[in-house]
């Protein structure tokens, strides 16, 4: 994928939007949410917070009185879909006298004010750590002033907030386990935009997931920027508890549970993780390890902390220890001064590495960030797109190639739904996190596990059926 459609396939525009145990309402909230799962994630925390205060979540643009847009700050074009879809939203606004645009999320945080001087129409502007003071800046906002609230936290991890699920296929959910970063990767805004790292409550991870299990949900996702890095004191017993342990813990919620985690930094993951994932069937096996480049001075100058002999070795511990582990990872092309024997050395790390898929984008400056200030941004935008496009494509020939593999072979599939192509299909994947597509046979729906055998693949999909 590409930045332009991992905005479009993340933003979900358009889906009747499924709410679980949403209380009785008075007014009507409309949420689009953009960027990673974090948001999403954080968006239900959101939808949660307003529900307490009576608003409940619409589908319906039209029949908002409260129009939210939880926004991503990655890279320039991600600022651009924003402001486009705030110009789309002034005509509801102006339909409705007395309904809200309110600005979430990374943009809210790195803009603060300026985004209430940039654009008119925006009522309400919230980072990520403010959101419990959403309903008492809506109520400033009715009265007819500005609300906004961007500061960040050192504590907050909304580990009391029980999350209303949005679009919920019923399924699959996304349980955050930490905020914020610690890692200042030259290129990166993230640091800026969601504050100091901290790791939430291990109970109050264990009770969600338990929750998620008893409403009939089968597979979770643990959300953090560097989920590796999770470390949490039990105030009590003065005990650490890491990621290895806060995975065994939520793996042992209950064997039919899956459990899926993102993202991993390639210098924190450690050997305890791995032996942990291979020690229980029902964690995935799949790692998303970000590689960035394959080139240890660039590597350096994008301040990652490792070089390359340190993630191949990485890769060659996960393939040891998880034989028929899937790896999938994310590459920037023509970060500052890379020359073209650097961006060869990205291509080579893709061929070793054997991604079965990753996100691919050219390098977009960022204010405020290290390499902003550093180094100049001299790779020319043609050589950036060019490079991005060798990268894609042979990332489309592995991811092939990855896919072949699987034919003949039989995976354990946890439905997800019906297909999108054809109704006569369902949809789900299997642990490596590949997507599967078969024919329904009846008795069976989505939270059911199936064994299913591969006949055809694709670059992004294995076709098979029930057997
Ligand atoms: N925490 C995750 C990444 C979060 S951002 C990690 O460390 O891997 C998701 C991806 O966006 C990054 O992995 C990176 O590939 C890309 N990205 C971040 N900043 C970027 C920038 N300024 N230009 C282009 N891509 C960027
Ligand atoms: Fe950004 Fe690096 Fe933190 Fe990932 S680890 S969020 S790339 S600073
Ligand atoms: Fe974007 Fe913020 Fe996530 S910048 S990628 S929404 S942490």
């Amino acid at each position: 994928m590409t930045n332009d459609n991992i905005m479009l396939a993340e933003s979900r525009q358009g889906e009747v939007m499924e709410v679980v145990d949403q209380k009785p309402t008075k007014k009507a909230f409309y949420i689009e949410s953009y960027g990673c799962q974090m948001n999403f994630s954080d968006s239900e925390i959101v939808a949660s917070i307003l529900n307490e205060v009576g608003f409940g979540a619409t589908n319906n643009i039209e029949a908002a009185d409260l129009i939210l847009i939880n926004t991503c700050s990655i890279r320039e074009k991600a600022e651009d879909t924003v402001r486009k879809r705030l110009r789309y939203f002034d005509q509801f606004k102006s339909r409705r006298p007395g309904s809200l645009v309110g600005v979430l999320g990374c943009m809210a945080e790195r803009l603060k004010d300026k985004l209430l001087e940039q654009e008119k129409l925006v009522d309400i502007v919230v980072g990520p750590d403010a959101y419990r003071d959403l309903p008492k800046l809506i109520e400033s906002a009715e009265d007819g002033d500005k609300g906004i609230n961007v500061f960040l936290s050192r504590e907050e991890t909304y580990a009391d907030i029980s999350p209303l699920r949005l679009d919920s296929n019923g399924v699959t959910a996304f349980i955050s386990i930490m905020r914020g970063c610690d890692n200042m990767c030259s290129f990166c805004v993230v640091p800026f935009t969601r504050g100091r790292e901290r790791s939430r409550n291990a109970f109050t991870i264990v009770a969600e997931a338990a929750d998620l299990y008893s409403k009939g949900y089968r597979e979770v996702t643990l959300l953090g920027q560097n989920v590796d890095s999770y470390k949490w004191k039990n105030p009590e017993s003065e005990e650490i508890i890491n990621f290895a342990e806060i995975l065994r813990m939520v793996a042992e919620v209950n064997p039919d549970l899956r459990i899926r985690f993102s993202t991993s930094h390639p210098k924190d993951i450690t050997d305890e993780v791995l032996e942990t994932m291979a020690a229980y069937d029902n964690i995935c096996k799949y790692i998303h390890l970000p590689v960035q480049s394959g080139n240890s001075r660039v590597l350096k100058l994008m301040n990652r902390t490792y070089d390359r002999n340190w993630y191949k070795n990485r890769v060659k511990a996960i393939y040891r220890i998880i034989p028929d582990c899937a790896i999938s990872s994310d590459m920037i092309a023509g970060f500052c001064t890379e020359t073209e024997e650097e961006h060869q050395d990205t291509l080579s790390m893709m061929e070793f590495a054997q991604y079965s898929m990753s996100y691919m984008f050219y390098y977009s400056e960022r204010p405020g960030t290290l390499a902003h200030k550093k180094y100049k941004d001299d790779v020319p935008l043609e050589v950036k797109k060019r490079r991005l496009q060798e990268i894609i494509q042979l990332q489309n020939k592995i991811s092939l190639r990855h896919n072949e593999k699987d034919i003949g072979k039989t995976f354990k599939v946890l439905i997800e739904g019906t297909s999108k192509k054809s109704d006569a299909d369902f949809k789900g994947r299997n642990s490596q996190n590949k997507m599967i597509i078969f024919p329904k046979l009846s008795g069976l729906q989505p939270s059911d596990y199936v064994e299913v055998k591969v006949n055809r693949a694709t670059s992004a999909t294995l076709i098979g059926e029930i057997v």
